[in-house]
């Protein structure tokens, strides 16, 4: 597994990954259309300030993960495609990206019951800090995870 730099080549593949709807459920987040979702990555993720990668495996894209500055707080996120699932991908790409992204506290909001993901980010150190009610019409209550200092 390695960490790269995004190419425009990724994105597709990302948008692929972003509209399978067992990912969709796991993520409790609602799919973009292809438009909008190119125009939100180049746009806002691929912004200088924020720290993108994408995870390679076996010479495959296998996912992203990504830090980014949202509402006073340095949140990261991370989406991998279901065939990379349950081999240790994602808390492998997890604990690389925390040496490129040195900012702590870091956070990540988690759907209630996507456990994996709440497993990923306690193996990479982050504990559970909060617990938000539902603040969307899919009325899933969400995690707050932080890593490093208050
Ligand atoms: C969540 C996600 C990143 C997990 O990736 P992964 O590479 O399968 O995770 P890992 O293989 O590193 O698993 C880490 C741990 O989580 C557990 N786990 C992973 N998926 C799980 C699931 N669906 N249910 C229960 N446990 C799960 C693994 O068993 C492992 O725990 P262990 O070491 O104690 O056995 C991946 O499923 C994904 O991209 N999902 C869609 C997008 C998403 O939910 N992103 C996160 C939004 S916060």
């Amino acid at each position: 597994m390695i960490l790269r730099s995004v190419t425009a080549e990724d994105l597709p593949l990302f948008f692929e990954h972003q509209r399978d709807a067992a990912a969709l459920r796991m993520a409790a987040f609602p799919s973009r259309e292809r438009d909008a979702f190119l125009t939100h990555w180049r746009t806002q993720v691929l912004r200088p300030e924020n720290v993108t990668r994408t995870i390679v495996v076996g010479g495959l894209v296998a996912g992203y993960v990504s830090s980014w500055e949202q509402d006073g707080k340095r949140l990261v996120a991370y989406w991998m495609g279901r065939e990379h699932w349950g081999k240790g991908v994602a808390t492998r790409a997890l604990s690389e990206f925390l040496v490129h992204e040195p900012v702590r506290p870091l956070h990540a909001w988690v759907a209630v019951h996507n456990v994996g993901s709440m497993r990923v980010l306690e193996k990479c150190g982050f504990r559970a800090v909060a617990q938000e009610p539902p603040q969307h019409a899919d009325g899933v209550a969400e995690v707050l995870m932080m890593l490093g200092p208050r």
